[in-house]
């Protein structure tokens, strides 16, 4: 069945003992879905398998999608459709990229993803109903799924890491592009659970894109506001936008690797795990239990290590 084609046992809770935290009362958990699956990792599998199962009930002949030259959300389509013998689509950010500029790219050919190089003008009509309407002529009977999986099937997938986790949390932390996955989590969370986003982008308009995403999900206009009011938005840790980080992140990730065996990735959970530990600090947190959930993406790093000559991950 296509809803087994990645187990999510394999996320395992793992409880990070850090002494400064620890004599303070305060239980720290890592949701570890970065190992679900070396390609379809994280948030990944939870946004693509409701849109996937769309696709294999065969309503469908392919799925295209969009996404950056080092898209995570295009790997893990690439590796799920392959799986799941699904042809697909991926429209790239850039015209002047090709299947060779990165391993990013590469993987998803080899993956048997077809991949089309789009200007930024174009790529910029992503989200155009029109846009996709055209697409869907030259792709007849495809399945469009928007860039990052960010769609209200990928809410409902995310909604289920709730499942996996103890129902006594009190904070839960997680990184934020889309969305998608923090409006999931929001969705699911039990009353008491007070959801933390870290957006990762500059100047991100967290609550009018949440509450665009949650209006899929809900008619009653009351009732989004309502949710947004256990959501606790840390906007200052984007370290300087998408895509940019510091040496200071870096070391950072580094450390926690060699301290905690926590792989953590520079453009999204890099973030999102120091924003974490900095709000820690607040005594606020004293005697509360928290989830940090890791939503992947450590398939981005490597591009990075090289660019950077540093080795991110490494025993001792
Ligand atoms: C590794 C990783 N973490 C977090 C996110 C943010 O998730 P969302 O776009 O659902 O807000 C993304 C983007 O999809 C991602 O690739």
């Amino acid at each position: 069945m296509l809803t087994d084609l990645f187990d999510t046992t394999p996320s395992i809770l793992q409880e990070l003992l850090i002494p400064d935290f620890t004599k303070r009362g305060i239980k720290l958990f890592v949701k570890r879905d970065d190992l679900i699956h070396k390609d379809v990792s994280g948030n990944k599998w939870r946004k693509l398998k409701y849109n996937l199962l769309q696709v294999a009930q065969g309503k469908y002949k392919g799925i295209f999608t969009f996404g950056g030259a080092y898209s995570n959300h295009l790997v893990a389509t690439a590796s799920a459709a392959n799986k799941a013998g699904i042809p697909v689509v991926g429209f790239v950010r850039g015209e002047e990229l090709n299947l060779n500029s990165n391993e990013t790219l590469q993987k998803c050919h080899q993956l048997g993803m077809k991949l089309i190089f789009l200007t930024r003008e174009e790529y910029g009509m992503r989200n155009d109903k029109q846009y996709i309407d055209e697409l869907k002529m030259d792709y007849p009977n495809y399945y469009f799924v928007p860039e990052g999986g960010g769609n209200y099937l990928g809410m409902v997938g995310c909604q289920e890491i709730w499942n996996e986790l103890p129902k006594d949390i009190d904070h839960l932390f997680v990184a934020q592009g889309t969305t998608t996955t923090s409006c999931g989590l929001l969705l699911g969370k039990p009353n008491n659970t007070k959801l933390h986003v870290v957006p990762v982008l500059k100047g991100f308009d967290v609550e009018g894109t949440m509450l665009q995403q949650l209006r899929w999900f809900v008619f009653q206009d009351e009732f989004p506001n309502d949710l947004m009011e256990d959501v606790v938005v840390h906007p200052n840790y984007h370290f300087g936008g998408y895509g940019k980080y510091s040496k200071e992140l870096l070391m950072f990730i580094k450390e926690i690797y060699t301290k905690h065996q926590l792989p953590l990735d520079p453009v999204y959970t890099g973030k999102a795990f120091f924003a974490l530990l900095e709000e820690l600090k607040n005594p606020q947190f004293d005697n509360t239990s928290i989830v940090f959930v890791h939503t992947g993406g450590l398939q981005g790093s490597k591009s990075i290590e090289e660019k950077e000559g540093i080795s991110l991950y490494l025993n001792g």
